[in-house]
């Protein structure tokens, strides 16, 4: 039988999933040389919300943090999540620092990136893998995962074929809502498997308790790589055990290079940390538990518990079931696009409005108007005609990519940052998120003045 590879997401997903990512670098630093002997085919340790939350809630500089994980596993591929032309957030960045960017994850240590696309809108991941391809770094194109009327086998092959052509060295299918079902996953990927040449990869979370079952099923359709969490971070809104993946797909007959004598020891040095933050709260036993209620719904779990959470706040909780009706059309009125951030967010607030309002597109967000201008990217279906007049009125979409719209960015931000910034990383922090990363970097700066003086003092 094949081989199945396993991407580790302790310090990532895992990591963003179950405790906000605020796991420090000093919680996890003892364990890299063992993190980088137990044979992962990747390290996924870098971009996602890592990087937001090293300026804002860690005092961290997320280059340096990348840096020292690099030194420490000299051997692991390391791999991060990067959302196309948004870099790590929601806007639209100009091509200039989308690829500086690039570059300097890639020269900072970072060997594979998954490149994705909130609407899987190709022409926003296309740059990124340009530039990834260039400084010889792995790019792995990615297939947001959604399940609507016109999402079908045919759609799927098409993306990864179009992504293949593209030049992306893998293909990953990304389920983020933890909604793919096992025997979705089988015709997924036996589809793809069957249509491309390129190694597969599969991304779910065990939020639904679908998890384990579905990377199974991806496993004997085919699948190249999964990815899973150590056990203790595991389950529940991260994903599911890799040593339970790897125990089974072992008796299953599968071929997996794991170092079970690591894993052990790579469990056993988190378990410590596990019951720290469950004792201080950080990490939420309910995030660990199975919650089917996505599946009933058909949204993901983070949709609908903002869906409860809107209403509660208005105190009209009653109007649930209106506005969970109301939901399905207006993403249909906008052309299926996938719910994740920020389009769940975007269209739940919409159905909210509309049901509230007891009239349909009488209030819109400016998010809608942008999406419904093209300013997201191209919507994967037909946009309602009637709906984009009335909002709209004469004004006509973009037929270009936004980012085309925007001129070039770093030079400006550069100068705007002046000395705060050491380096063209620095400059990048505060692109990204201005303000945390100035905050940032003038507190390194002053603890710099301090130290120095301090020195000067004790040489008198
Ligand atoms: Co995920």
């Amino acid at each position: 039988m094949s081989k199945i590879q396993f991407t580790e997401t302790v310090l990532r997903d895992a990591n963003q999933s179950l405790i906000a990512t605020r796991m420090p670098f000093e919680k996890f630093e003892k364990i890299l040389p063992e993190l980088d002997k137990a044979g992962y085919y990747s390290l996924e340790c870098w971009g996602g919300a890592t990087f937001d939350s090293c300026l804002r809630y860690l005092g961290e500089d997320p280059w340096q943090r990348l840096r020292k994980i690099r030194e420490a596993c000299p051997n692991t591929k390391l791999q991060m999540l990067l959302r196309g032309q948004n870099l790590l957030g929601y806007k639209h960045y100009p091509d200039d620092v989308v690829r500086k960017f690039v570059k300097k994850s890639v020269e900072n240590g970072i060997n594979i990136i998954r490149i994705f696309d909130a609407l899987n809108d190709t022409r926003n991941i296309e740059v990124a893998v340009d530039e990834t391809i260039k400084n010889g770094a792995i790019a792995s194109g990615t297939i947001c995962f959604t399940l609507s009327p016109i999402h079908d086998l045919d759609l799927y092959v098409k993306l990864a074929k179009d992504m293949e052509n593209m030049g992306v060295d893998t293909i990953c299918v990304k389920d983020m809502a933890g909604i793919m079902g096992p025997g979705e996953a089988y015709d997924l990927i036996k589809a793809l498997k069957e249509n491309v040449k390129i190694p597969i990869v599969l991304h779910t979370h065990s939020t639904t308790g679908l998890g384990p079952m579905t990377l199974l099923k991806a496993a004997e359709a085919g699948v190249d790589v999964i990815d899973t969490a150590i056990s203790c971070f595991s389950g529940g809104t991260s994903q599911p055990s890799t040593e339970t993946m790897a125990y089974s797909l072992r008796q299953l007959g599968f071929e997996v290079d794991l170092d079970d004598k690591a894993l052990k020891k790579i469990n056993d040095f988190f378990k410590p940390y596990r019951a720290e933050v469950l004792k201080s709260g950080l990490l939420n036993p309910v995030v660990l538990a199975t919650d089917t209620d996505a599946l009933n719904y058909q949204v993901p779990g983070g949709m609908l518990s903002n869906l409860v959470a809107q209403l509660t706040a208005q105190n009209k909780l009653d109007k649930l079931d209106e506005v969970l009706a109301e939901t399905p059309r207006v993403r249909k009125d906008l052309g299926y696009p996938p719910l994740v951030t920020p389009m769940s967010q975007m269209v739940g607030v919409q159905a909210t409005a509309n049901v509230l309002a007891g009239e349909r597109y009488k209030n819109v967000s400016k998010e809608i108007r942008n999406y419904l201008r093209g300013e997201y990217g191209k919507a994967p279906g037909e946009i309602n005609a009637g709906v984009q007049k009335q909002i709209l009125g004469d004004e006509t979409p973009l037929k270009i990519r936004y980012a085309d719209t925007l001129a070039p960015g770093f030079e400006k931000a550069k100068e705007e940052i002046g000395d705060l910034a050491e380096s063209e990383e620095d400059v990048l922090s505060y692109i990204a998120f201005p303000t945390q990363a100035e905050a940032f970097l003038k507190a390194r700066k002053e603890k710099k003045e301090n130290t120095v003086s301090y020195s000067i003092k004790k040489l008198d």
